[in-house]
């Protein structure tokens, strides 16, 4: 059996979503754009959204010399304001600290507001191939089901572990053209396949090795009590 990130690419390629306005592009612009509205509202909302933000701030200094009531009215209806607010205040950053250019590694993209370790990678794995982890809603699912890992996420300890098991789980460094589709792949497992309840296992490219598959565990994992 070929290796875990191996399957995910390849999985990638023949089943995953190829066709998304953010994709096929390595402007971190759209890239930082997409990841922030799809961290709390799906696909189909995204889009609509997307599009009318782009076409209203098609760069970031265009977004920097805005006014925060015009950004904020163009997120209206989506929710979680202060990324709207934060999105504003990373356009400012990056034109006055990164002279307009987005940062290349997920390090220095995470310094920037509204832009965690995730996001971070996420970017820094599509726009610039950098060979980093993302742990994402999704994503804690998918290796937390496929590794067995049933330690509680909602303890930073045990979150910090998972993070590096997902570091050792990416496609190896002399496969460069592997990291993007990889991240995609993950991403996209955990929204049609490994999904939270009734996850579609036939379809999944390493169900034969998965732990929560072969132990009935799909329902109980991940762990994440309330802090
Ligand atoms: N959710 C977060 N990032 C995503 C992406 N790049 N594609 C699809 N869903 C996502």
């Amino acid at each position: 059996m070929s290796d875990f990130s191996s399957r995910v690419v390849r999985w990638q390629a023949s089943h995953g979503r190829s066709t998304l306005p953010w994709q096929n592009t390595r402007d971190p612009y759209r890239v930082w754009l997409s990841e922030i509205m799809l961290q709390q509202t799906q696909v189909s909302t995204v889009l609509g959204y997307f599009d009318r933000f782009l076409a209203r701030f098609p760069s970031v200094a265009e977004l920097a010399r805005a006014d925060e009531d015009e950004v904020l009215g163009l997120w209206s209806g989506l929710g979680y304001y202060s990324r709207a607010r934060n999105m504003h205040r990373c356009a400012r950053e990056v034109m006055a600290r990164f002279d307009g250019a987005f940062p290349r590694t997920a390090v220095e993209l995470a310094t920037l507001p509204g832009i965690g370790r995730s996001t971070a990678a996420a970017i820094a794995a599509f726009c610039f191939g950098e060979r980093v982890a993302i742990l994402d809603g999704n994503v804690k699912r998918v290796l937390a089901r496929w590794l067995g890992f049933d330690e509680d996420l909602a303890s930073s300890t045990h979150e910090k572990a998972l993070w590096n098991l997902a570091t050792g789980l990416l496609p190896p460094a002399d496969r460069p053209a592997d990291i993007a589709s990889y991240t995609q792949g993950l991403m996209d497992l955990g929204a049609t396949v490994c999904t939270p309840r009734g996850p579609l296992c036939e379809a999944c490219p390493v169900r034969l090795d998965c732990v929560a598959r072969e132990r009935g565990w799909q329902a109980r994992l991940p762990v994440k009590t309330r802090k």
